[in-house]
């Protein structure tokens, strides 16, 4: 195995918890590996998405992915984190807020000052945006929809020193919790907001343009890349709105109708 595949399979199994991976010995070599029973599906077009196809060749992995993982599960795993360096800077952890059963799941990058300090994702001016985008969107559309009904979160936890696009350390760390809220809350499709929350999801280095406007995967759920409220919020982006609009019926129209 090269180093990059071992390090895919590494990072694969940290998205689901596991915190512990041991190496075979070669006592053991002739016994069944216990590998985790919840293991999801990856989606083969994400070149991301670590594929680990034969990880019982090399890998015993002791049985610490969360079995029946749940939201109240992450949190409490979550706890008072100082995992990264995010952590010095923050009033509240910002977990994320709404149907833990939703079928539809909006992203974001971070929380801002307004999140930090009242503890719930996109509370602040891009966030009045982002709730009228799903209701104004979804009412038009004839489909009865309300912010509470959808789940939102963000890429990480903890507000990034003046709003500082979160760092791929810090993405990565933050980004196992992420991918434990969506696989327990697995809704029916997820919408990206921004190219921080796509790169995070999608593995992609390609930007909002070229990303948005078509259906990608996420572990077999489909993914929509749509720009973020705060971009539309700048003057100058007024024409990326009608896009953002045109993402959101999609998704809405995709998982409601
Ligand atoms: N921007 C984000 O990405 N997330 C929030 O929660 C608020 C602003």
């Amino acid at each position: 195995m090269t180093k990059d595949e071992v390090r895919n399979r590494l990072l694969f199994y940290q998205d689901l918890g596991v915190k512990t991976i041991y190496r075979r010995s070669p006592a053991t070599s002739n016994q069944k590996p216990e590998t985790s029973q919840q293991s999801p599906a990856p989606s083969p077009q994400l070149p991301a998405t670590p594929q680990p196809r034969s990880a019982a060749a090399e890998l015993v992995v002791l049985p610490l992915a969360p079995v029946h993982d749940n939201l109240s599960k992450i949190s409490e795993d979550i706890g008072d984190c100082k995992r990264c360096r995010l952590h010095e800077g923050r009033n509240r952890i910002v977990f994320g807020s709404g149907n833990a059963q939703a079928r539809l799941v909006f992203v974001g990058e971070g929380p801002g000052a307004d999140e930090d300090e009242q503890g719930l994702p996109f509370v602040g001016r891009a966030g009045q945006l982002l709730t009228q985008m799903i209701e104004g969107t979804a009412h038009k559309e004839g489909i009865p929809l309300k912010r509470q009904d959808v789940y939102i979160c963000n890429v990480v936890k903890c507000r990034p020193p003046e709003n500082r696009t979160p760092q791929p350390d810090e993405m990565e760390i933050c980004g196992q919790f992420l991918f434990r809220q969506l696989q327990a809350i697995r809704p029916k499709a997820i919408c990206a907001l921004g190219s921080t929350a796509a790169k995070a999801i999608l593995g992609t280095k390609e930007g909002v343009m070229r990303l948005r406007g078509r259906w990608l995967e996420w572990r077999d759920i489909p993914v929509i890349v749509t720009y973020h409220p705060s971009y539309l919020l700048r003057p100058y982006n007024q024409n990326a709105k009608k896009e953002a609009w045109d993402d959101l019926k999609k998704v809405l129209h995709y998982v409601y109708d």
